[in-house]
């Protein structure tokens, strides 16, 4: 389970601080499907960044089961991002001068698996989202769904059991953009807590649940 209790984050890299979260309590249960919509600029990502361990906030406290996260020290919070978190983004984020199969490999071989082993786990991930025959493509020779089935099939390899998506049908046509949700519906089935970014709200209303940030606060929770 993760508990954000009083997040606030504030930005000092500008001239003048930006204050992007002004006091966030969120709960998120083990297996939920949660969608956080809101206008452009009103923390989405920001939010979903310090739950990925990519950032940290100025303040609050942030509770993954007993660990405190918001004090883990840097390797610490490393390992709790290896451990635990999977992220996909808008723009897919693979390496374009490595394989589809690479890409996949990525998350395997930080986990120090066999490569026996990684070939097992990869071929099984491409093949469930429908991408096992190109697998020795480049992503430059593949479509935009199939990057995001690539990104998915390197989220899902680690097998951590927190998903973070940003906007992740951002990039995509409407049925593509659908078929991926699709695709995000099954993995939380399959019992994985899905966090997904949104600004379609026929997404959002897959979800189980609608968080919905302005200025920095939570709103509306249905
Ligand atoms: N690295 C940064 N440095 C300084 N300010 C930042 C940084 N990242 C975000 N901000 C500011 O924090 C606020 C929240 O940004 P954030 O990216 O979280 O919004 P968002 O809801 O994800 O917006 P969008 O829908 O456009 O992606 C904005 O005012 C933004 O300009
Ligand atoms: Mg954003």
């Amino acid at each position: 389970m993760i508990v954000l209790k009083n997040i606030k984050k504030t930005y000092n890299t500008g001239t003048c601080p930006t204050t992007a979260l002004q006091g966030i309590d969120l709960t998120i249960k083990d297996g939920e499907y949660i969608a956080i919509v809101g206008t452009s600029g009103s923390g989405k990502s920001t939010l979903l960044n310090i739950i990925g361990g990519m950032d940290r906030s100025t303040e609050g406290e942030y509770y993954f089961n007993d660990v405190a996260v918001h004090s883990l020290k840097r390797h610490d919070l490393h390992l709790f991002r290896k451990n635990n978190i999977s992220f996909i983004f808008q723009q897919f984020a693979l390496m374009n001068h490595y394989s589809v199969f690479e890409n996949v490999e990525i998350p395997l071989l930080a986990k120090g698996i066999s490569k026996k082993e990684r070939k097992k786990i990869i071929m099984e991930q491409l093949t469930a989202l429908g991408i096992a025959d190109i697998a020795k493509e480049m992503p430059i020779h593949i479509s935009g769904g199939q990057q995001q089935r690539c990104a998915i099939a390197r989220a899902l390899a680690s097998d951590n059991p927190i998903i973070l998506a940003d906007e992740p049908t951002g990039a995509l046509d409407k049925k593509t953009g659908l078929d991926i949700m699709g695709i995000m519906k099954e993995i939380n089935k399959k019992g994985k807590t899905v966090v997904v970014i949104t600004h379609d709200l026929n997404i959002a209303n897959m979800a189980d649940r609608i968080v919905r940030i302005e200025d920095g606060k939570v709103t509306e929770e249905a």
